[in-house]
C-alpha cells in the first residue's frame, strides 16, 4: 500500500498554489473504503476544495462545484475517466500491445465534437422502445434465477450468495441480449466482463492485471468477430441499429466505432449494476419496515432505487482534469489540474437533502443524486440501470418476500477508488 502511494505521488502534478492541502486521506483507505460517508462528509465540513497529496487529486465535495465541473467540459476534460489509476505493469501492457488490441475511445473519454457525433448514434439505441423489448426477457430472468435460488435451498444450499446466484449474471446477461449477443456465449462473455472495476480504479497485483488484461483482449476479439457476422445477420437488436448507422454514413459512425461502442458497453453496463442490485438489498432488508412497505406496494419501487442511489450508489466519484488554467472555487487550478469529484459526499450534503444520513424510500427528492453525473457524458444508461433495478426488486418482493441479510456476515466492497458493492452478499427467506 506505501508503495502504491508512493508510485502515485511520483506520478502526481503538485498541488495548486493557495489550495488546502490533505496530507492523509485516500479513498483507498481502509475506513473510507468500509464506510465512506461519515469521512466524506468530515472532508467536507473541513472544506469544499483540497488537494489530497496521497491520490494526487484536487478534490471537490459540494454539489454546486461538482455541477460546475460536470456542466464545462471544454475546462474540465473527461479524456482521463478510464485511465488507471495505478501504473499498468509491464506484463499486462505486454498483453495490451497485442496489434489487433486498439478499441477506440468512444464515450466517457472521447471529447467534443466526435463525442456528440457518437453518442447521437448510440443514444437513439437506449431508447424507450428497446427497454420495453427487453422487460420480459428480465422478468423471465429474474423469475429463472430466483427459481434457481429456491431449488438451491431446498437441497441444503443456504444461505444462497446472492451475487453468483443473482446479482452478476442478471446485469450482464442483459446488457449482452440488449446488444444482441446469443445466449449461447453468456458463460464466457461474463467470464472476460468480470473485474474491470479493479483494473481501472483499483489495485491489482500485476498478475490480476495480467489476467483481467488477457480477458478484455479475448471480449475485444469476440466484439470484433460478432459485428462482422452481424453485417450479414441483422436483427431487432443495438448492434444492428449501429451498423445500419454505419451503413448510412459510414463518416458519422465508423466501423471501428461501431466494434469500440459494444465494447464499452460490456463494463459501462455490467458491475455497477450489480452493485446497485445488491446495495438496494443492504438498504432495504436491515430496515424492514420500508421493506415491508415495498412488498405491499411495489409502487414504491421507482423510489426506493432513486434513495439507494443517493444514500449508497455504487458510483462515489468520477474524475476529471482541466484542459487549460482556470478557476474553481477561488483556488487557481493550472492546466493538467486532475479533480476527483467526491459524490459520496454530495449525496449526502445536508443543505440538500433533509437528514441526509437517513436512509428513507419516501424521499421526495432523492433523485437529485448525482451519481449518473451530469451534462454531455451523463450516463447513457442511467434508464436501463433503474429498470433493471425496479424489474428485480419487483420479482424479489413478490417470490420472496421474507428475504433477509444472514446475521454477522462480513460485508466487504472491493479496494477500488469509485465502485462500491458488496463482494459478497448472504441471504436467506
Ligand atoms: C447503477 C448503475 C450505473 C451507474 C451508477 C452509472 C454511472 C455513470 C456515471 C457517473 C457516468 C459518467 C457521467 C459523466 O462523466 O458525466 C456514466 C457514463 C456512462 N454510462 Fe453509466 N452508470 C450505470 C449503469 C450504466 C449502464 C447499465 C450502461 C449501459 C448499458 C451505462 C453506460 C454508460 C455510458 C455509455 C456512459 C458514457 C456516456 C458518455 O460519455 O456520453 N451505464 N455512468
Amino acid at each position: 500500500m506505501v508503495d502504491d502511494y508512493h508510485q502515485l505521488r511520483e506520478a502526481a502534478p503538485p498541488a495548486p498554489q493557495g489550495c488546502p492541502v490533505n496530507h492523509d486521506w485516500s479513498p483507498l483507505d481502509e475506513d473510507y473504503l468500509a464506510d465512506p460517508y461519515p469521512i466524506a462528509s468530515r472532508l467536507r465540513s473541513e472544506g469544499p476544495i483540497f488537494y489530497a497529496e496521497q491520490l494526487g487529486y484536487v478534490v471537490i465535495t459540494e454539489m454546486d462545484d461538482i455541477l460546475e465541473v460536470f456542466n464545462n467540459p471544454a475546462v474540465y476534460s473527461s479524456e482521463i475517466v478510464q485511465d488507471p489509476v495505478f501504473p499498468l505493469a509491464e506484463e499486462a501492457k505486454a498483453v495490451l500491445a497485442a496489434p489487433d488490441f486498439d478499441p477506440q475511445k468512444v464515450m466517457s473519454n472521447r471529447q467534443a465534437p466526435d463525442h456528440g457525433r457518437i453518442r447521437k448514434y448510440t443514444r437513439q439505441g437506449f431508447s424507450r422502445r428497446r427497454l420495453m423489448t427487453l422487460e420480459p426477457y428480465v422478468r423471465r430472468r429474474s423469475n429463472e434465477l430466483i427459481d434457481d435460488m429456491i431449488a438451491a435451498k431446498a437441497g441444503g444450499g443456504a444461505p444462497v450468495e446472492f451475487i453468483d446466484a443473482f446479482a452478476f449474471p442478471l446485469p450482464g446477461e442483459t446488457v449482452f441480449r440488449f446488444i444482441g449477443f446469443p445466449e449461447a456465449d453468456d458463460e464466457r462473455l461474463k467470464q472476460w466482463c468480470s473485474d474491470r472495476k479493479a483494473f481501472s480504479w483499483g489495485r491489482p497485483t500485476p498478475a490480476e492485471q495480467t489476467a483481467i488484461a488477457t480477458k478484455m483482449l479475448a471480449y475485444w476479439r469476440y466484439c470484433r468477430a460478432f459485428t462482422a457476422a452481424k453485417r450479414d445477420d441483422r436483427a431487432d437488436d443495438f448492434a444492428s441499429e449501429l451498423l445500419a448507422a454505419h451503413d448510412a454514413d459510414e463518416r458519422e459512425l465508423t466501423y471501428r466505432e461501431v466494434e469500440s461502442i459494444l465494447y464499452g458497453l460490456s463494463f459501462a453496463g455490467h458491475e455497477a449494476v450489480t452493485a446497485l442490485i445488491c446495495n438496494c438489498l443492504l438498504c432495504l432488508l436491515p430496515r424492514r419496515e420500508q421493506w415491508d412497505q415495498l412488498v405491499a406496494d411495489p409502487t414504491l419501487i421507482p423510489n426506493a432505487v432513486e434513495e439507494v442511489l443517493r444514500f449508497e450508489s455504487s458510483q462515489i466519484s468520477w474524475r476529471r482534469i482541466t484542459t487549460e488554467d482556470t478557476m474553481l472555487r477561488g483556488i487557481e487550478l493550472p492546466a493538467g489540474t486532475r479533480i476527483f469529484m467526491n459524490f459520496a459526499s454530495a449525496n449526502r450534503q445536508p443543505d440538500l437533502f433533509d437528514h441526509p444520513n437517513e436512509f428513507d424510500i419516501h424521499r421526495p427528492n432523492a433523485a437529485q443524486h448525482i451519481s449518473f453525473g451530469k451534462g454531455m457524458h451523463y450516463c447513457l444508461g442511467a434508464s436501463l440501470a433503474k429498470f433493471e433495478a425496479v424489474l428485480v426488486l419487483e420479482a424479489l418482493v413478490d417470490r420472496l418476500p421474507t428475504l433477509r441479510l444472514v446475521e454477522h456476515q462480513k460485508i466487504w466492497s472491493s479496494a477500488n477508488i469509485t465502485f462500491r458493492g458488496p463482494e459478497q452478499l448472504l441471504v436467506d427467506w
